[in-house]
């Protein structure tokens, strides 16, 4: 997606931020983000990718409150998060929520549909008819016929259910949306159509969105802007076109390149490239 005139008011700002995970029955710890600074406009669709390991789901966590955090700073809205628990957690689940690659494992299979995408509304003091009606509602706009809410998740679909997470994400209409790898699990059509529904649902609510993928085709797709993640550091942000199709920095060139195409001559002279590249040195953290 080309760069959105929308004028840039953060609603999240990542300053610094530093991930030290303890390692089971050892005394040291791992540093999983190394001083993290990101920030996502209001309707904005931010993209994280990198290699497996290089931190994106962490800094993800870090956001939503389950990562432990050694230093930095996270904000939401201009109010400090970055420790936010208890009650003032659970205030924030109103404004920023999850979607996460496997909805079968997200969605409790023992409750139906409706039940799944009332219970937000209803513990936060909605009462059961205004829920009923939201969660209507929210079915019609994720493309999901309004007899759903007596099913249960078993008898859908990998994209049906999919759908039934990004319902439930949005029913409290947050102003952020951490999506990590939300259309990895699924086949291309799938995936096409899922990503469709972000953007569409972004355009009518002015979301915003931080939107984990491996895949430099769906972050050109869906995001304005993209952050490159190698291990434990943002190496490169710019915009989505720039940084998925240019970019500066020698690991996300690789990354890149590491990225199948169909043409098997364009593959063999990307290879080439990635082979050469391999070895270089990296250069410093280029933002642009
Ligand atoms: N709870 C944990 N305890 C210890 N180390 C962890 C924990 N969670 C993640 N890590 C480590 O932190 C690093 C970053 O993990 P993270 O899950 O953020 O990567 P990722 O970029 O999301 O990878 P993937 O693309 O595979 O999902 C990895 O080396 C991982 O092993
Ligand atoms: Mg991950």
């Amino acid at each position: 997606m080309s760069p959105s005139n929308i004028p840039f008011n953060p609603i999240l700002t990542a300053d610094d931020v530093v991930v030290d995970y303890a390692l089971q029955g050892r005394s040291e710890t791992f540093r999983a983000l190394k001083g993290v600074s990101l920030s996502i406009g209001e309707g904005e669709c931010v993209g994280l990718v990198g290699e497996s390991g290089s931190g994106k789901s962490t800094l993800g966590k870090a956001i939503l409150g389950l990562a432990p955090i050694t230093s930095g700073r996270i904000s939401f809205a201009g109010a400090d998060i970055t420790h936010a628990r208890g009650a003032a957690r659970r205030r924030l689940a109103s404004n920023i929520q999850v979607v996460f690659q496997d909805p079968y494992g997200s969605l409790d299979p023992t409750m139906t549909i409706g039940e799944i995408l009332a219970e937000p509304l209803t513990v936060s003091g909605t009462s059961t008819a205004d829920a009923k009606k939201a969660v209507a509602e929210m079915l019609d706009r994720v493309r999901l016929p309004s007899a759903s809410v007596d099913r249960y998740p078993s008898e859908f679909s990998g994209g049906q259910r999919q759908r039934i997470a990004i319902a439930r994400a949005l029913v409290r209409r947050p102003r952020l949306v951490v999506c990590d790898e939300p259309v990895s699990a699924l086949d291309l059509t799938t995936q096409a159509s899922i990503i469709d529904l972000f953007i569409e649902l972004q355009r009518e609510t002015g979301v915003s969105y931080l939107f984990v993928s491996h895949d430099l085709g769906v972050v050109r797709r869906i995001c304005h802007r993209v952050a490159v993640m190698y291990r434990g550091e943002i190496v490169e942000t710019g915009d989505g076109e720039s940084v998925t199709r240019e970019p500066v920095h020698s690991y996300s060139q690789r990354l890149l390149l590491a990225s199948p195409v169909a043409d098997p001559a364009r593959q063999a002279a990307r290879r080439q490239a990635w082979l050469k590249l391999r070895g270089a040195p990296e250069p410093a953290a280029a933002v642009r």
